[in-house]
């Protein structure tokens, strides 16, 4: 069966004045129709980059795609359609939901007016359709007396009620993926498993696919089916969720895992591994993008490893990924 999203050899270059950033190198990733796959990575590390240009919302005259870079969705190659269709696709076929939800919200609108807008945007549905449409979106994502609530302000809500707020609008429309970055990150531990919880339930229930961005390995544990593990703008590592906890192949997965002593129960922060991230400019490296932060780097990693697969569904870009002894070393 075809993927629902199919991102191949993406690669997103921002222009500056002095010069050229490369955000995203060479990711390809797939995520079938009602999967639950996790982009995991540190700040910095390209997440956001990579989730905004499924729905191409870089600014054009700044943003530079590789040409060899491919984003096929439900058939579509959405970097070669014209703005008006991807316009359309937003919030229909494909919602996406950020970290924080007051930016998302407008103040000064009830929330069912936010919703409503939305839903005008894309349906041709009498008002008391709309507004029906609503309160069922509100009571989906477990919000109570969603009758009431659809008149209420942003500010008469909780952090986490307005995430599920920004869930139901995510819903509105019955789209086939959801992109979610940093959707909990924002949230206290009691919110973020209610918000991960009607996700879930959303994802199996309506067979909606969700792309979920987060630096906490803990969210991937209790969500994810399949995981990319992104650094320095590439994809390190991907394979079954499973797979990767009990035997990470990669020095930077093993890192990541050895600073979440317990996935069961979400991270606030990682614990800091040793270095940082460098921001690539002018052209792209041709080392590994972990050489600086490595401890088992050699002279061979100063040629970046190609993503190859070493069992199934799972794929490492480490020249040693089947010698090294990671757990010892985590
Ligand atoms: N619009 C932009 N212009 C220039 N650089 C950008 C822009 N957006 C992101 N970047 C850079 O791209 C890199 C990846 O950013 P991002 O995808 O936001 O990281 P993440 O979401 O993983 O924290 C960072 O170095 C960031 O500074
Ligand atoms: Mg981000």
């Amino acid at each position: 069966m075809k993927p629902l999203l199919e991102i191949a050899d993406l690669g997103v270059a921002f222009r500056t004045s002095s010069s050229l950033i490369h955000a995203v190198v060479d990711v390809s990733l797939t995520v079938s129709a009602g999967e639950r796959v996790g982009v995991i990575g540190e700040s910095g590390s390209g997440k956001s980059v990579m989730a905004r240009a499924i729905m191409r919302l870089d600014d054009p005259r700044r943003t530079q795609y590789a040409t060899s870079s491919r984003i096929t969705l439900d058939g579509r190659q959405i970097l070669a359609l014209p703005e008006r269709e991807v316009h359309r696709l937003r919030g229909d076929a494909v919602s996406m939901i950020f970290q924080n939800p007051m930016h998302s919200l407008n103040p000064a609108f009830t929330v069912g007016q936010q919703m409503d807008a939305v839903l005008k945007a894309h349906r041709k549905l009498p008002g008391r359709d709309r507004r029906a449409r609503i309160v069922d979106a509100l009571g989906a994502v477990d919000l109570p007396a969603p009758g009431d609530l659809v008149d209420r302000y942003p500010h008469e809500l909780s952090g986490g009620q307005r995430q599920r707020v920004m869930v139901a609008q995510a819903i509105l429309c019955e789209p086939s993926l959801i992109i979610a970055d940093e959707p909990t990150s924002a949230l206290d531990v009691t919110a973020q498993d209610t918000v991960l919880d009607v996700l879930e339930r959303l994802s199996r229930d309506k067979a909606i696919a969700v792309l979920m961005i987060t630096h906490d390995m803990g969210v991937v544990a209790r969500f994810c089916e399949t995981v990319n593990v992104m650094y320095g703008g590439r994809l390190v590592e991907t394979g079954p969720v499973g797979d990767i906890f009990a035997a990470p192949r990669h020095p930077y997965t093993a890192a990541l895992l050895a600073a979440t002593p317990n996935p069961a129960a979400p991270a606030r922060t990682l614990h800091p591994i040793p270095g940082t991230q460098t921001t690539r400019r002018g052209s792209a490296s041709t080392a590994c993008a972990f050489i600086a932060r490595c401890p088992h780097a050699t002279t061979l990693c100063k040629q970046a490893p190609a993503l190859r697969q070493i069992r199934a569904n799972h794929r490492v870009a480490c020249h040693y990924a089947e010698e090294l002894d990671l757990k010892a070393a985590g």
